[in-house]
């Protein structure tokens, strides 16, 4: 049976990235036939905030965007990462297995010793804490936390899922096969840009808000940078920023339009109206349920705890096993 696992880091509020990179796409694979473990990786958010209100304001956002997005509670696992101490746990068993070259090739770890390198300081390390460095571990340990097989996310998330297979492999040379190899599911092979070009990230402050106004959704959309031609001149879509943010949520249909209303020289503010009422329309549904969760905390707390007993009937005879296989046994 496919067992489905992906998670968002409330780092940031939940952008249109995030909902066609990986909420959306999690949510079109279940069906009956799998077991499905959504979760909010608010561990791993403490290396990125260091607010503590502002931590829990966003493992909410995340979890209201979840649940706004269509997540049904009862035909899924819904939890918070922090609720399963099973995946701590397991963490460090697999770092005692995992390479400490296997982390230093991690994009973000190695983006920060570049930074440091620019900057010209004289300790490549300065300022990267052990938790940035071991990111990609606790991940593999929420995958592997519950024995997943498949893991839908966006396309930036490749390398993680190729350390994870890694880890799991060599936990299974080394105690017998135990773990499942998980497999990344990338449905979009675009990534969606932000209003500045590049891609769309909560670390950027150019994203397009999933949870918002229609004044707030609107005002993000006239973001979108453009170039200085006028209205009647004929304007190119390949590698315009407007029209890539178009193609990763509007139907081929709509696109054709688009790109018909492009060539006839359409003004970049009509063109942006047009983009904008596309994106509402989408994104109406998801309000309202937005709306609706915002004033009920509560029930999303009991949500998640309920979600956090679901998945630990399961991840805690795991880490038995695990355990069992490792030689940590009762005398
Ligand atoms: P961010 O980069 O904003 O911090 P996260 O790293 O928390 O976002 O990403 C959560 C999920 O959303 C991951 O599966 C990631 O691949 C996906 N995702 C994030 N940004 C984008 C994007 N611009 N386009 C497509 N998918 C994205
Ligand atoms: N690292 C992911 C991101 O920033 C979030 C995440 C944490 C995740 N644990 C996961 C995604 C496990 C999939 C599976 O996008």
């Amino acid at each position: 049976m496919k067992r489905i696992l992906t998670g968002i880091t409330p780092s940031g509020y939940p952008h249109l990235g995030n909902y066609i990179g990986a909420i959306k796409p999690s949510l079109d694979l279940l069906d009956e036939k799998c077991e499905s473990f959504l979760f909010i990786a608010d561990l791993h958010a403490v290396i990125k905030v260091s607010d503590p209100s502002r931590l829990a304001e966003l493992s909410n956002a995340i979890a209201i965007a979840w649940l706004a997005s269509g997540l049904d509670p009862n035909k899924t696992s819904f939890y918070r990462q922090s609720d399963v101490p099973e995946i701590t746990e397991l963490a460090w068993l697999l770092s005692c297995i995992t390479e400490k070259g296997l982390l230093n090739r991690a994009h973000a770890y190695k983006a920060a010793v570049d930074q440091n390198n620019e900057s010209g300081k004289k300790e490549i390390d300065e300022g990267i804490s052990l938790g940035l460095f071991s990111y990609p571990l606790l991940m593999a340990s929420d995958i592997l936390t519950p024995n997943a097989t498949h893991v839908p996310v966006g396309k930036d998330q490749q390398q993680h899922l190729e350390i994870t297979r890694d880890i799991a492999e060599k936990f299974n040379n080394k105690y017998g096969k135990f773990f499942n190899v998980p497999e990344a599911v990338i449905q979009n092979e675009k990534t969606v840009l932000g209003t500045d070009g590049r891609k769309m990230s909560k670390s950027y402050n150019n994203i397009i808000p999933l949870l918002s106004t229609e004044k707030e959704l609107k005002k993000s959309v006239m973001k979108i940078v453009t170039n200085s031609q006028e209205p009647g001149e004929k304007k190119e879509w390949k590698n315009n920023t407007l029209f890539s943010i178009y193609s990763s949520f509007a139907s081929d249909e709509k696109q054709e339009e688009m790109k018909n209303f492009f060539k006839d020289g359409i003004g970049w503010g009509d063109a942006k109206q047009k983009v904008f009422e596309e994106l509402n329309l989408m994104l109406s549904p998801i309000r309202e349920k937005f709306i609706e969760h915002s004033n009920n905390k509560k029930h999303i707390e009991e949500i998640l705890k309920s979600g956090a007993e679901k998945v630990r009937a399961q991840t805690v005879p795991i880490l038995k096993e695990v355990k069992k296989l490792v030689g940590i046994n009762a005398l």
